[in-house]
């Protein structure tokens, strides 16, 4: 190639960022990677990525305006590799970075290099290493006109559902970013639901996994479809020859912290995610294996003896469904708020439309919101079509809650997700004795109606008590 000639550079050729650059590289798109290991610029070409000597030869052979796409790991790399590469920019480049990073640290970066009129981008990639090579959902943030630059590109080597692009322009800094964040919230949610229920399966319905895997292969097949259930049908049929896999597998769940990022944006937003808090939460009691074995060994490692049986497929499929739309609800709404409250232009179906295909929590649940919610200015749970859809299936979340619950099975994100709409669904909550209690001890007031002023009670006078 002849010099300034490559269209897009690869920073970080690690296992995403090398699926990634050949995804580009095989929709024509000349692309040049760097990396410092040795190794990875070795493997890079032998999957035909040519690689720079250095990351200033780089930033000298690609077309203006520059486009570099950043795969590294979140945090303090994201910032040294921009102040090794800013020195060789021009106003007018773009710096996209394509790693989960953390929403608050793109919109520091965006304003760092706005001073130099470089653009920066948060490219929000979903769909694992498999999805880099084979077409991931992205999420786009950052200034539109430097979009404008980079669209075709990043639209062909993205994921389409029916011939349309599963990626979008999300706002301005860190909207990509952020939606990405939320889509790793609701990931979280969901698998914690599919692990739940493979455990009430197996020790309420004395299922085998590949009895599980079978029944999990049944729901892909309707309105349950989506990655997360194949993958977990796949697993639950794999074997190491002698016994299944899942058994060979500590039970300690990791996290890279995306989910949790999104459960602590929800509580400054005063978003109330239950489903996905569970799932955190259940992900860290995982991981206190050694205080879970004293305490399974003291009480004779028994669950309690299981009482009832015949949970029946019916009500398990209608929990498992109930409480996937309600975690993806409790995700929409948080986007609806943070949308108000950071300036992001997404609307809740463009963003459901770029998940329909390529990323982790695509699935036909996800296709449904996208035509639900087209139009929705309320709460997602007041969208007709959504309320109706889960008031046929909750009989199904109860069910199956109340009877794990009797038989000692805990079912943490699908006992959160029934509270959840049943708060909801109450005109009246026992919240009024909170709002005397603060009254009594904090003199705090309290309101009578949603629109009175702030009163207060003689909660000392002894006159008072009837
Ligand atoms: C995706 C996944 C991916 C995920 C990592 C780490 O959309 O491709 O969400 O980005 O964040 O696999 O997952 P954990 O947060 O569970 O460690």
């Amino acid at each position: 190639m002849d010099k300034s000639s490559y269209k897009i550079g690869f920073v970080g050729l690690g296992v995403m960022g090398l699926n990634l650059a050949r995804n580009t590289a095989s929709h024509n798109f000349a692309v040049l990677g760097w990396d410092p290991q040795e190794e990875q610029r070795r493997l890079a070409k032998e999957h035909h990525i040519p690689c720079a000597d250095s990351i200033q030869d780089m930033v000298d052979q690609l077309e203006s305006p520059r486009k570099i796409l950043l795969m590294v790991p979140a945090g303090n790399p994201v910032d040294q590799v921009i102040q090794s590469i800013k020195p060789f920019l021009e106003a007018g480049d773009i710096i996209m970075d394509g790693g989960n990073s953390f929403f608050k640290d793109t919109n520091r970066r965006s304003q760092l290099l706005a001073a130099d009129d470089i653009h920066f981008m948060g490219l929000g990639i979903s769909g694992g290493h498999k999805g880099a090579l084979e077409g991931p959902a992205i999420m786009v943030g950052g200034n539109k006109e430097a979009y404008a630059e980079i669209q075709l590109m990043l639209e062909a080597l993205a994921a389409s559902y029916e011939g349309t692009p599963c990626i979008d322009y999300m706002g301005k800094d860190s909207a990509g970013h952020y939606v990405k964040m939320i889509h790793n919230g609701i990931e979280y949610g969901l698998m914690q639901i599919l692990a739940e229920a493979y455990d009430l399966l197996v020790h309420l319905e004395g299922y085998t996994y590949k009895n599980c895997a079978d029944l999990f292969q049944e729901w892909n097949k309707g309105r349950l479809q989506g990655y997360l259930v194949t993958i977990t049908a796949d697993i639950l049929a794999k074997s190491t020859g002698k016994n299944p896999i899942l058994d060979e597998i500590f039970d300690v769940a990791g996290q890279k912290g995306t989910g949790s990022w999104a459960a602590q944006n929800a509580l400054e937003l005063g978003v109330p995610v239950p489903g996905i808090d569970a799932a955190i939460h259940m992900r860290q009691i995982s991981g206190y294996w050694k205080e879970r074995q004293a305490l399974s060994d003291s009480l004779d490692g028994n669950m309690p003896a299981r009482q009832e049986s015949g949970i029946g497929v019916e009500m398990v499929e209608k929990a498992v469904y109930s409480a996937m739309l309600l975690v993806f609800i409790q995700g929409f709404h948080q986007l609806q708020v943070a949308s108000k409250d950071y300036g992001y232009s997404y609307s809740l179906s463009q963003v459901a439309k770029t998940w329909r295909n390529g990323c982790i929590i695509n699935a036909q649940m996800v296709r449904f919101l996208a035509e639900t919610l087209e139009s929705a200015t309320t709460h997602p749970l007041l969208v007709p079509a959504i309320s109706d859809q889960l008031e046929l299936a909750i009989e199904g979340l109860r069910f199956v809650v109340s009877l794990a619950t009797r038989n000692g099975l805990y079912l943490p994100g699908m006992s959160a997700n029934l509270g959840y709409w049943d708060a909801f669904s109450r005109a009246k909550l026992p919240t009024n004795l909170i709002q005397a209690q603060r009254d009594y001890f904090g003199g705090h007031g309290y309101q009578t109606s949603a629109d009175s002023p702030l009163t207060s009670y003689p909660w000392e006078d002894n006159e008072t008590s009837s």
